[in-house]
């Protein structure tokens, strides 16, 4: 089947998770890198869980609930509205650089996101940051009740758009959302935003690992669990490329 939509991941494949740190930083100096990667590793580790046992609440609690767990383990506490004013990065997070150049160059396919993120903040995250208008849909996993790589999680883009999954290019940069989308039977392709010689790099000439390196090796490489992209690119630029040979190879 030809290709007829792309549907992207929206938290680290469009968007950069960690321009939170702009405000964790200035919340509490010193703690910001710590709290960005802690608080993203958390609310993961999040989804997973209560997806496994049965007990679903939205993204948008998950988020608050790992910042909660993240500013925990530092023994800081932030009041309510400051509390609230953190969480809300989460719906302002800046487009990666080659999001809106690479969207531009696929019009003439259907584009869409299909994301853990709650509508609310799906639609404040594409708003804010003018993506929007280059989205058909922002397709949320919630209506499911479960999060990705649950495969129930990837039904609603045959709901919502009426697409076989042989018809859709799946674009992720995150490790378990590759191998979840790959398993549905979607053609992945897996955006590589740290290359595993540059992570080897890092770690092999870090005196101490930082958070943010932890979270490169755990978060930002493609999962031993199977299931691996169809393509690997390092920009969403290449995405012409990727179907040019699709095109050709369904020829
Ligand atoms: C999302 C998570 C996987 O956007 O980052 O669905």
């Amino acid at each position: 089947m030809a290709i007829k939509a792309l549907v992207f991941d929206a938290y680290g494949t469009l968007y950069d998770v960690q321009t939170v740190s702009a405000v964790t930083d200035k919340a509490f100096p010193g703690y910001g890198d710590y709290i960005t990667q802690v608080w993203r590793m958390k609310q993961l580790e999040y989804t997973w869980l209560r997806t496994m046992m049965g007990d679903y609440q939205d993204f948008w609690t998950i988020t608050r609930d790992a910042l909660a767990y993240t500013l925990k383990t530092i023994g800081l506490e932030a009041d309510q509205k400051h509390f609230d004013q953190i969480a809300e990065a989460y719906n302002n997070l800046e487009p990666y650089p080659d999001a809106k150049e690479a969207l531009t160059a696929l019009k003439g396919y259907r584009l869409a996101i299909l994301s853990n993120g709650n509508p609310g903040m799906l639609n404040a995250l594409t708003r804010n940051s003018g993506l929007d208008k280059y989205l058909e849909a922002c397709i949320s996993v919630d209506s499911m009740k479960a999060f990705k790589p649950d495969p129930r999680a990837y039904e609603p883009v045959h709901k919502q758009m009426g697409l076989a999954p042989d018809e859709v290019l799946f674009v992720s940069s995150n490790g378990f959302d590759v191998s979840g989308a790959k398993r549905f039977g979607f053609r992945v392709a897996r955006i590589e935003r740290v290359t595993p010689v540059a992570l080897n790099e890092e770690i092999r000439s870090s005196t101490v690992i930082g958070p943010k390196t932890m979270f490169k090796a755990t978060r930002m490489q493609i999962e031993g669990i199977g299931h691996g992209p169809d393509f690997v690119v390092s920009s969403l630029r290449q995405l012409p490329e990727v179907l040019a040979t699709l095109t050709k190879s369904a020829a």
